[in-house]
Formats: structure tokens, C-alpha cells, sequence
């Protein structure tokens, strides 16, 4: 199977990641709007003209199957766009939905783009004490590699959520890159990350190429460091 996927920049690089270990025989095309990151703070029509496009990129290399690799446009655009495509396009927030209605957790802390948390998805969906927190700065912080900024914007949102909840949900795709730094804080709090609940099939040719729109020395370090492999073909779109 030829699995598309698509996010803002290096966020969705985390679900590829998983995908890679879980259903490895499966080609994978990887798109990373990075020109235009970060999506978390952009109005829903900006959104859904950059879905397109992306999904656009996707059909034209062949997919057979699109994810959305990107907590915002599964948060804001979903719903409106899945019946558009020659393809089926799954998004990354409903099964983590399903997994938080079956789980033993009872306070969960969501945190998100901004775009994301303004849709209210989790807390209309899931049926526990659910707390929103918007990180509206994280995604380029992360983008950027710039981890002091990250250790002191993590320790301003999360050290009153200390005791208070006992799982945290990455909604965004970016976070679980720094998964270890928001666990340092919040110790005893399971950590979840979206892309544990994605189903596949697993066939085909263990192809994989990874386009992005801006392809410098940073995204490069970035891709190998997030995906730690050095073998995966980058390309920039032109
Ligand atoms: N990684 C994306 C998400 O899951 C986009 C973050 C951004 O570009 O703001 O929301």
C-alpha cells in the first residue's frame, strides 16, 4: 500500500516514524509544508486551501491512502474534506478519541496548536474531565530546535497541571519530539501520543521519499534526527 501523509513541517515526521515501525512493508510519501509552518494559528479557510494543496501533492504521487499527519487540519478541516478525494483520508485525532473513551483515564490534559483547542474536539468527544491547553509558540520552537526556549515555555504551561491529571494527550504532532522534556515535568502522567493509535495494512515495497518545500541544513538534521535514519530519500518540491 502507498500511504501519503502530510503535516506543516517535521511534526508529522513522529507518525511516519511509528508508521515505519509498526508497518514496515508499506511505501510511504511524506509532504512537508514547511514553507507555510506554522498552521496552528492560521483561520480555518487558510487551512483548508493548504489541505488541499497537500492532498493535491499526495494524489499526484500515486497514494492509496492519505493520513493526516497534523493534529490542526484533522481538528478543523476533517470533517469537511474527507469525502472529497479519489482516496480515503484518515485523521490522526478520532482513533486517539476512541482510545480515551475506553481508557482507565479520568483527567486528561489536551495540548494543542491553538487552532486545534479553539475546535473543542477533544472535550466534545471525549467523555472524561478533559482540560485544553493551547501552546500556541511550540511548533516553531520545535521546528527551530531551539530547546532552552522549549524546557522554559514547558515549565510556564505544565507545572500546575503537577498531580492533576493522569494522562497527557501530544495533540499536536510536533510534541512527541520533545515527549521526554514535558514527561521531566509531569513524571507521573502517561504521556499520549496520537500516532500509537493508527491502524494499517502492511504491503508493498518499502519505498519512501520525503518531500519538503524548503529543504536547507537545519530540516535536514531535523528529518534524520526525528526519524534517526540516514537512508530515507529527501526532496525538495518545486
Ligand atoms: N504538527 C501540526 C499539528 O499537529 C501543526 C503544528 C503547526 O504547524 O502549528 O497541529
Amino acid at each position: 500500500m502507498r500511504v501519503g501523509l502530510f503535516d506543516s513541517g517535521i511534526g508529522g515526521l513522529t507518525v511516519l516514524k511509528r508508521l515505519l515501525e509498526k508497518y514496515p512493508q508499506n511505501d510511504y510519501i511524506y509532504y512537508g509544508d514547511n514553507l507555510n509552518v506554522p498552521y496552528g494559528n492560521k483561520s480555518i479557510t487558510e487551512l483548508l486551501v493548504l489541505a488541499d494543496n497537500n492532498i493535491k501533492f499526495l494524489l499526484s504521487h500515486n497514494v492509496d491512502i492519505i493520513i493526516i499527519a497534523c493534529g490542526t487540519i484533522s481538528s478543523t478541516c476533517f470533517k469537511k474534506i474527507k469525502n472529497n478525494y479519489e482516496v480515503p483520508i484518515y485523521d490522526i485525532i478520532n482513533p486517539t478519541i476512541t482510545f480515551l473513551n475506553k481508557s482507565n483515564y479520568h483527567n486528561i490534559l489536551v495540548m494543542a496548536t491553538k487552532r486545534t483547542i479553539d475546535s473543542h474536539i477533544f472535550k466534545k468527544h471525549v467523555n472524561k474531565l478533559v482540560y485544553e491547553l493551547a501552546t500556541p509558540e511550540l511548533a516553531t520552537l520545535i521546528e527551530n530546535n531551539n530547546l532552552k526556549e522549549i524546557d522554559k515555555v514547558l515549565k510556564k504551561y505544565l507545572d500546575k497541571y503537577i498531580n492533576k491529571v493522569d494522562a497527557l494527550v501530544l495533540g499536536c504532532t510536533h510534541y512527541p519530539i520533545i515527549a521526554s522534556n514535558i514527561k521531566s515535568i509531569l513524571p507521573s502522567t502517561k504521556i499520549i501520543d496520537m500516532s500509537e493509535e493508527l491502524k494499517l495494512e502492511n504491503n508493498g515495497h518499502s519505498e519512501r521519499t520525503i518531500y519538503f518545500k524548503k529543504i536547507d541544513d537545519k530540516i535536514i538534521k531535523n528529518i534524520k534526527k526525528v526519524l534517526n535514519n540516514d537512508s530515507i530519500i529527501i526532496q525538495r518540491v518545486d
